[in-house]
């Protein structure tokens, strides 16, 4: 794994390499640029799902640049959604779950969010702002307009309980009542009006950004429907049906965390039994409606942006494409659903064209949905907030962006499992409780790691350059003589839980540049400075994350050390200031 080295400029880092020198910024500088922002419902990058959308792959992937290791903070739609729309990790949300008390949209209201949000903040800047589709969970019948979000000229959100009935959809446009769409197909009522804001934002003289987010390739959830468990029954999603009979012979990735013989993971997912063959047919079935739920949006990402052509305004627009979380289907004999820190439910695709990026790069630097809006502001020119918990990519060439090498992946309460076999937790139902881990993904020169610890004091190290598909967890190696980037195991693993103690409680630049709180002198910015062996006696001092029972949400009394070390010089440290 190459990461793109990183030259200082003009006071500022930023990478070179994969964008900046060779391409000199082209902005018509007297007018802001707008945004057409897609972004799907539990879309996969690992099992390889973009490879079926030719549209988005020739339209936005190939004419800018694909971040290839861009990950989400919480793999769940809710608290990633807000994440994103705030700058913020999910614990400094508190919005942690898809429903109160923990989540959910009555949540993002009593936090505050409604005032202090992505929309507001571009709107008092002089955009004209637009959004279509799913807007985050329990955003209801009953909560639409208590109150109505705020920040958004036009807007027209699916709500729940219909958010996920492929045929059976409601939608609530502005501040009009409700309106059922039954017997419709989702995409294509979310692609007219996609196409109508579009047209709205293309009218006014002032810049704009069109959010649109279609429910696809989310499993399908019938209003009032329950399974045998009597819980919510999540099926399948559904396809068009003119697209209904595509990729027949399509079949999951048999990659080596699918349905393994030997058991993998931590916590519940290591107690799953191996999967049969009816389940692993219904499994490839499941995939394929997926990719055929996903025909639609390539059409509506088409339909877009040929009328941005037509428009004359292509030039002056950032086309940004991605999903609120991942999804695994069979890994790690796992049935359908996200909500783990594996990389199937963490990573996902993001592509973004525009002025003075680069067509057909990839960049290989770290990137997380926390980063977005920090991103949208640089492009829009606007000065950066400091409660941001993340820091722009790289793309602009004089950008603020600080290089980060790790991702901050949290999550509180339960493991929902989706599809026909599902019904497979403690008491025969679809949830798996105490869910509860934090973890560092970490990737940099010369390593790719992910490390977790879970509420019942289990940990999981994996080392993703000889065990990509996360099977073999080394955390407990036997092997005393063990050795990792050249150190033994217990010293590296020392460094990654304090790393870990910074990140589950960071805020702001700690978030960003979280070495800087345990060595205030700046004498170490990786996990590789933190590696050397000056500092073995240090870390070993160091409390350890740890957590003293599983909960369903946030509650810091319960989370165990919140304070660690800081290195003063050899002989002695103290608590962070
Ligand atoms: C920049 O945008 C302004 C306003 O849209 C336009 O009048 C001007 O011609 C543009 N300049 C260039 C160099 O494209
Ligand atoms: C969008 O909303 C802002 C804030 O209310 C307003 O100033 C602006 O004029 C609106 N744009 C249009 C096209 O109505
Ligand atoms: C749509 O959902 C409503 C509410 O659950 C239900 O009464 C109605 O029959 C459904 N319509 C269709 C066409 O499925
Ligand atoms: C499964 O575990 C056994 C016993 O530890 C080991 O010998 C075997 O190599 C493992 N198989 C795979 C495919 O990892
Ligand atoms: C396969 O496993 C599923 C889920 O456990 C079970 O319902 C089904 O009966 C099994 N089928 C066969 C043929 O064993
Ligand atoms: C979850 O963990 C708590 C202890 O923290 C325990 O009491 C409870 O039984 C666990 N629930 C399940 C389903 O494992
Ligand atoms: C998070 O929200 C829960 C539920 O409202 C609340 O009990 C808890 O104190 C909050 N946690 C923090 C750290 O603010």
């Amino acid at each position: 794994m190459k990461l793109s080295n990183i030259v200082t400029l003009s006071g500022f880092l930023v990478a070179s390499g994969a964008i900046s020198q060779q391409y000199p910024l082209q902005r018509n500088v007297t007018r802001k640029p707008n945004f057409l922002f897609i972004m799907t419902d539990d879309q996969d990058l690992q099992l390889n799902s973009p490879a079926y959308t030719p549209h988005i792959l020739n339209r936005i992937k190939e004419k800018g640049v694909d971040f290839v290791n861009h990950f989400v903070t919480t793999a769940l739609c809710c608290p990633s959604r807000v994440s994103l729309w705030t700058g913020r990790q999910a614990h400094n949300t508190n919005v942690t779950d898809v429903k109160p008390p923990w989540g959910g949209y009555p949540k993002f209201i009593s936090q505050g969010f409604n005032d202090n949000w992505f929309p507001v903040w571009f709107q008092n800047a002089g955009y004209n702002t637009y959004y279509t589709g799913k807007l985050m969970n329990a955003h209801s019948l009953s909560t639409y307009n208590k109150p109505f979000p705020k920040g958004f000229n036009g807007s027209d959100f699916l709500l729940d309980p219909h958010t996920y009935s492929y045929y059976n959809s409601t939608y609530q446009r502005n501040q009009e009542p409700p309106r059922s769409y039954a017997g419709h197909y989702t995409t294509d009522v979310i692609a007219e009006k996609a196409l109508g804001f579009l047209n709205d934002a293309l009218e006014s003289d002032r810049p704009f950004f069109v959010a649109v987010s279609p429910v696809a390739p989310h499993s399908n959830i019938e209003p009032g429907a329950l399974g045998r468990s009597r819980q919510t029954l999540m099926t399948e999603p559904i396809p068009a049906p003119r697209h209904q009979h595509l990729f027949p012979d399509v079949k999951l990735p048999r990659t080596a965390n699918f349905n393994p013989v030997n058991r993998t993971g931590v916590s519940w997912v290591s107690n799953l039994a191996l999967q049969n063959q009816t389940v692993i047919d219904y499994e490839d079935h499941f995939y394929r409606q997926r990719l055929r739920a996903l025909q639609g949006v390539d059409e509506l990402v088409d339909q877009l942006i040929s009328r941005l052509e037509d428009s004359g305004e292509i030039d002056n627009t950032y086309i940004i494409y991605t999903s609120d979380n991942g999804f695994h289907i069979g890994q790690h004999r796992m049935p359908p659903g996200k909500t783990t820190g594996f990389d199937e439910d963490i990573r996902v695709p993001f592509f973004i064209r525009g002025p003075g990026i680069p067509a057909g790069k990839t960049v290989d630097h770290v990137s997380t949905h926390i980063d977005l809006v920090p991103t949208f502001f640089e492009l829009a020119d606007l000065p950066l907030r400091d409660d941001f918990d993340g820091t722009p990519l790289p793309i602009l060439r004089e950008s603020a962006t600080v290089p980060h090498e790790h991702v901050t992946v949290e999550f509180w309460g339960v493991a929902v499992l989706e599809g026909e076999f599902s019904t497979i937790g403690p008491d025969g139902d679809t949830h798996f409780s105490n869910n509860t881990y934090k973890s560092a993904r970490i990737l940099g020169e010369g390593y790719n790691l992910y490390y977790s610890v879970w509420c019942h004091g289990e940990h999981e190290l994996y080392d993703l350059t000889s065990d990509p598909y996360q099977i073999n967890n080394i955390y407990a190696s036997e092997n005393p003589t063990f050795h990792l980037l050249g150190r033994p195991l217990d010293a590296v693993i020392a460094r990654l839980d304090a790393l870990l103690l910074v990140l589950k409680s960071c805020q702001g630049s700690t978030c960003i540049e979280p070495w800087q709180v345990i060595h205030p002198d700046g004498s170490v910015h990786s996990l590789k400075d933190a590696l050397d062996p000056q500092y073995d006696i240090f870390y070993q001092q160091q409390p350890k994350v740890s957590y003293d029972d599983c909960l369903d949400g946030y509650l810091i009394a319960h989370e165990g050390p919140q304070v660690g070390l800081q290195y003063r010089d050899g002989l002695s440290w103290s608590a962070w200031a």
